[in-house]
This record gives C-alpha cells, structure tokens and sequence, in this order.
C-alpha cells in the first residue's frame, strides 16, 4: 500500500514516528533538563577576591512547572554573591506567583535584574519557522517588523515591585551601584533592545572610575548594545533573549540568535570589539520556552554561575594576546 506522492506507507509511518519521538523528547525531557553551566572570566582588576555571579534568564513561567520551581529554588544552595536576572520572566499572564515561588529563596540575595519582552506582553501563537525567514530577511523582533497589534500585557510591574521589595536593583535604562561584603560593583543596564526600549543615551559614560568593578547587563544582545557598552570600556557585558538557538543541530549548533548577533556567539562566554576596546560577553541560554513552542533540541535549559576572577598576575603577555589565549582554552 502506497501513500501519497507514491512514498511506502511503511516509510511515511516511519518518518511520522520518528519526528513525533523527537518533538517527545524535546518537549518531554530536554525542555526540562535543567543544568548549572560554570564560566570562569578572568576579568577583575588585580587583586581582588572572586565574585561570584549567578546568571538566571528566560525562565518564561507558565502555571504547572513544577520542576522548573524546585530547581530555580535549588539555586539559591550555590550561595552566590549576587544574582542577575536578565529578563523573560513569564510565558503566561498568571504566571507571577509561581515565578516570584521559584525565585523566592534566591532574592534572599544582592541581586540586580532587566525586562524582557516577555516580562513586558504575553507570548503568541508563531510559526516556528517564522525565525528562520525573519533571518534570511534580516528582521528581528520589533527591529524591522511592524510595531506588536493586540498584544496581550504582562502583569510586569508585580514582578518589579517583587524584586524592588527584595532589595534587587532595577537596571531599566539606568544605572546602579551595589555594596557586596568585600566588592562595590557597578551596573548599567538597558531596556530590551528587541523592542526597541534601550536608551543608551540615558546611561552612558562607561564605567564607575571609584567602584571596584563595572558591568553592563541587557535581554536581547543586538549589536548595537554590544557596541555602544564595549566603546564606553565596560569589559563584561551580560545578556540573554537567545535561547542558545533552541532547537540546535548536534555537532553544528545554532541556526538562529533571534536578533542581530551571529550564531557563534549564540551562547556562553565570548568577546566583543569596538573602538580599541575588548569585552567579555556572556549570554545565557536561558531555562524556559515560550509556552506555545515548549521544545528544546541539543540546548538544555540553564542558568550560569560565572566566576569572575583578577587576571592572572603571573602572565606577563600583552593585554591582546592574554585575551585571545584565554578565549581559546576550555570554559569551565
Ligand atoms: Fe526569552
């Protein structure tokens, strides 16, 4: 017996149960794999005492995901120094309990965060595919598309009240100082650049000369950002909106950024140039979905504990060789 097109009715069932196995597993044990990924960055002056950061980004919560909640929780035991919230908080309007639940043990610590567009309007219904034509087309979000129509509004100002209330910092086009115990630390945030809510102009200047050190913090990593943070001198800049591509092909990677950044630097540890300037770039791959597209492929959902540490005082090189040595080894 023959299907359509005269392909073996055998074969047509094969194929549909091998895809339905993959969007099984991807939706049904990727999604939720849940992983710490560790990142040392040799990026503080010398002299220093390591800080430790935990990087948390697109957990996009929808009611019901239990697992999701208990690992979030399970953060808090790495005890970091401070916490960064790079925004995509929600995937569902309701979703603000169970999202400031998950968090809750981890605002118990100095933390610092940004809105996404996701914190800022509920998800829709897209052809996944859609991703894959906006690039070839060279558009990205609100960068190129029409202005959102519809759009259904996030209840984002109980997520900020939340994290005001636990002494986390805003970082919305605006800048912030925070007093660890041993470290005073810098932030300039910006507000999504994917729809184009970031005010670069309103928070330049670059870093603090009087705080020990300086970061930029930002959802969606477009270039212009990247840009503008790296000539102001900022020599660590944190991001996420990527997804690490999300749905990636084993051995190759990612096939989308879902904005203007290149696919090599999709997620983890990199570096950026401008204007004589070098600075790390971390971007997370986040540990949710948008909830009409809840699959994962070759991309496990996850937050960062960066380890930020003084330059080894031992390497004599010069500054330009000493970073590109260090960008080549192994993150750990
Ligand atoms: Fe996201």
């Amino acid at each position: 017996m023959r299907a359509r097109y005269g392909i073996p009715l055998k074969v047509t069932a094969g194929l549909a149960a091998v895809g339905a196995a993959g969007v099984a597993y991807a939706a049904g044990f990727e999604a939720r794999s849940f992983r710490l990924r560790r990142v040392t960055v040799p990026v503080l002056p010398r002299g220093m005492r390591p800080i430790r950061l935990l990087q948390v980004s697109d957990i996009h919560m929808v009611r019901g995901q239990r697992k999701k909640r208990a690992w979030l929780q399970s953060l808090a035991g790495l005890r970091p120094d401070l916490v960064v919230n790079t925004g995509d908080n929600l995937s569902d309007t309701e979703g603000v309990p169970e999202l400031l639940d998950a968090l809750g043990p981890l605002m118990d610590f100095p933390g610092v965060y940004v809105f996404g567009s996701n914190d800022y309007y509920g998800p829709r219904l897209r052809n996944p595919a859609r991703y894959l034509l906006e690039k070839a087309q060279g558009r990205h979000g609100l960068n190129g598309n029409k202005p959102v129509v519809g759009a259904v509004h996030n209840p984002w100002e109980d997520i900020r009240d939340a994290f005001d209330a636990a002494g986390w910092l805003n970082l919305t086009n605006t800048r912030a100082r925070l007093k660890l115990r041993h470290a005073e630390l810098a932030f300039t945030g910006l507000d999504d650049p994917h729809i184009k809510r970031d005010r670069y102009e309103q928070v330049a200047g670059g870093p603090e000369p009087d705080a020990d050190f300086s970061m930029g913090v930002v959802h969606a990593p477009y270039l212009r950002s990247l840009e503008a943070f790296t000539a102001d001198g900022y020599p660590l800049i944190l991001a996420g909106h990527t997804h690490g591509g999300q749905l990636c092909v084993p051995f190759y990677g990612a096939l989308v950024t879902n904005c203007d950044l290149d696919t090599d630097r999709v997620k983890g540890l990199s570096t950026h140039e401008a204007q004589g300037n070098r600075a790390y770039l971390h971007v997370s791959a986040g540990c949710g979905t948008n909830r009409f597209t809840p699959v994962r492929f070759a991309c496990p959902p996850e937050a960062t504990l960066l380890t930020l540490t003084p330059a080894d005082p031992m390497i004599t090189e010069p500054r330009e060789n000493r970073i590109s040595s260090l960008r080549a080894g192994p993150l750990k």
